[in-house]
């Protein structure tokens, strides 16, 4: 990206509008390399750049890339209407450089969500053409049977669908659990398929997107990282 002023930087980042942000600079809030520059228009090299700010240290990214643990009782829509948003989750910061989440999740289910602020890539991620792999485990209230994770494996017909919808692959994990893998992502998609075979999820979590494993990034329910390069590469690989 090269050089930014100072207050561009700050509003790039999320700390508020060019003008707020002149304002925190001219009250000496934000230093660079420990060194408290108080000119909003001084020129800097925003590549690697580190600033704190609030004593808060920032590294500088041009878009962010974010997976989220996301717990039960958070929304994915942009306007939450009866459970908090899963922004709230994250630092303001990332809601006023609009973040969003890639897809939805159900207020009720956990697991793995990715967020970011690049429009191109949550397009990408989002297209049904990518085929990107998306794993969940389900919890169901009437036992799996072979005769279950077979039907799933064939297709079931959702009521709105033309096609009947199959999970890519579907195994067994407990007498009341299934791993089920899916291509696409329709609408409470897991939760319409057991339905529609002949059972009911009472608890669903996604632990898997293309090859990125929920569990190797070692987040608690609640907790978000940031996602490198190797592990965004890995959403697009089938099983990392
Ligand atoms: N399928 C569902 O039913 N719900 C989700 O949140 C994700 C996939």
């Amino acid at each position: 990206m090269g050089k930014l002023t100072l207050d561009r930087i700050l509003q790039s980042q999320g700390f508020g509008t060019r003008k707020a942000c002149g304002v925190l600079i001219g009250a000496g809030e934000v230093s660079i390399a420990g060194q408290t520059i108080t000119d909003s228009s001084a020129a800097i090299e925003t590549n690697g750049l580190v600033f704190k700010i609030f004593d808060e240290a920032w590294l500088y990214r041009s878009r962010v890339y974010i997976a989220l643990n996301k717990p039960a009782n958070f929304e994915c829509s942009r306007k939450a209407s009866h459970h908090p948003g899963v922004l709230t989750i994250l630092p303001e910061q990332f809601t006023r450089r609009e973040v969003q989440p890639v897809g939805r999740l159900d207020h009720d289910t956990t697991g793995l969500l990715l967020m970011s602020d690049d429009g191109p890539f949550i397009h990408m991620q989002s297209s049904p053409k990518r085929h990107i792999q998306k794993v969940y485990v389900a919890t169901t209230h009437e036992p799996v049977t072979p005769a279950l994770v077979g039907r799933l494996l064939a297709g079931v017909k959702l009521h709105d669908e033309t096609e009947p919808l199959a999970a890519k692959t579907c195994r067994m994990l407990d007498t009341h659990q299934l791993e089920i893998v899916l291509e696409q992502g329709k609408y409470h998609q897991v939760k319409r398929m057991l339905a529609a075979a002949g059972n009911h999820c009472v608890a669903l979590r996604r632990v898997q997107i293309g090859g990125l494993k929920l569990d190797l990034l070692g987040l608690a329910e609640g907790e978000w990282c940031y996602l490198d390069e190797a592990q965004l590469a890995q959403l697009t690989t089938a099983d990392g």
